[in-house]
């Protein structure tokens, strides 16, 4: 199967993840339409796709996946053929804070989506619908010291966060199997990159140790991810939309387990290569705090599925990454201070009104 859609729904588009997937669309497949459908939350930053600003096949629509009836009359007015979700509330601190935020936009957000999806392609009248729903590996749980998530580990989420994600595919699956909606999910492990808020563990450091600020590290350090570059991960979602078999799961994962402190202090040493300090001066700045509340101890994928079925490889070495990483930061200090600020949200309310 390749797919060839002509209009494509990108939710959650500028987001960390959802930017990259959105500019890849817009300039690999400049003869399909494709709309970012995002509330702009503190997470959505329109900055992050300004390279994209006039492209005949791009358009922003600024909304709320909980407001059904806004999404029934979108999907009406649009007639999408396909629908890429990535829209989410996605940090696992936050939805300790405040889990219901989680479930409305998480679970009520995608069954609304799932909804106008179903309505818009009752018909059935096209092989080119398909919902595919990004999620991520958090719904598994957590790892001992050994062992890979392949995709039928069994759910067994720990965190308001992934309990919301979790139940947000059990009701896409539940799409397929009981309206025959064409579906199909991923689950991926830790993004890192360009663009990600700074309130995740990799641009919370670089922003902190640029600052000369301290670098909480939860616990001892020891919990375990699997790191995977951003436009890795947008480049699988690519393959996934075109080529993947209806009704299937695909994990993907970079094959690249990090204790956190292990991570932190390849970081410091980059940090202070680039900022020309002297070696040893971020690393001080460690600081060990209280953990997280449920902290999964260990996340690592299997991705053999994907690489074998759809030839998907990284293409970064970590360290590679992490190093394009820290310059990115270090070149884009007004992003970083503007996202800090807050600032970037008053102006995007003043550009953008709700539908
Ligand atoms: P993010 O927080 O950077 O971006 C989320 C985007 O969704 C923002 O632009 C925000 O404005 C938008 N949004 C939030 N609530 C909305 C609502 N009610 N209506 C419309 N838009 C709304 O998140 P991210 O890290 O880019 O993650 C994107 C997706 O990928 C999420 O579904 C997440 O669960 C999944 N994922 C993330 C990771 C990771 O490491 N970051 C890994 C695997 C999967
Ligand atoms: P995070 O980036 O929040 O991603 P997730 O919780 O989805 O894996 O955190 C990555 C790891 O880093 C996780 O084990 C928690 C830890 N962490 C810290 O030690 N300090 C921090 O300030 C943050 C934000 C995370």
């Amino acid at each position: 199967m390749h797919r060839k859609p002509n209009k494509i729904l990108i939710t959650g588009g500028a987001g960390f993840i959802g930017s990259h997937v959105v500019r890849r669309f817009v300039k690999s497949y400049p003869s399909c339409q494709v709309f970012n459908l995002d509330k702009l939350t503190y997470a959505g930053n329109l900055s992050n796709l300004r390279d994209l600003e006039g492209k005949s096949n791009y358009q922003f629509i600024k909304g709320d996946i909980v407001d059904a009836s806004f999404i029934e009359a979108l999907f009406e007015k649009e007639k999408f053929d396909s629908v890429i979700h990535l829209a989410a509330e996605s940090h696992v601190d936050r939805s300790i804070e405040a889990p219901l935020d989680f479930v409305m936009t998480n679970v009520i957000g995608t069954v609304n989506l799932l909804n106008a999806a179903r309505n818009s392609w009752k018909s059935n009248d096209s092989d080119q619908h398909l919902f595919y729903h990004v999620s991520t590996d958090e719904v598994y749980g957590t790892l001992g010291n050994t062992g890979l998530f392949t995709e039928s580990t069994a759910y067994d989420p720990h965190s308001p966060y992934s309990a919301s994600k979790a139940s947000s595919d059990h009701f896409v699956r539940a799409y397929n199997d009981t309206y025959g909606l064409p579906v199909v999910i991923s689950n991926c492990s830790n993004n890192y990159g360009p663009f990600q808020f700074p309130e995740k563990l990799i641009p919370l450091a670089i922003h902190n140790i640029k600052h000369n600020r301290p670098v909480p590290i939860y616990g001892k350090g020891e919990n375990v991810r699997d790191w995977l570059y951003v436009v890795d991960h947008a480049a699988a979602i690519d393959l996934i939309f075109h080529r993947a078999v209806i009704g299937k799961t695909y994990n993907i994962g970079g094959h690249n387990e990090w204790k956190n402190i292990d991570l932190i202090h390849l970081l410091c040493k980059i940090m202070d290569r680039q900022l020309k300090r002297t070696e040893g001066t971020s690393a001080k700045l460690i600081t060990f705090v209280k953990d997280r509340a449920g902290h999964d101890l260990r996340y690592a994928i299997d991705s053999s599925l994907i690489r074998q079925e759809l030839n998907w490889e990284p293409s970064l070495q970590f360290e590679q990454g992490l190093e394009a990483t820290v310059t990115w930061y270090l070149e884009n200090s007004n992003w970083l201070d503007q996202v800090t600020s807050g600032d970037y949200l008053h102006y995007y309310e003043q550009q953008y009104q709700h539908r």
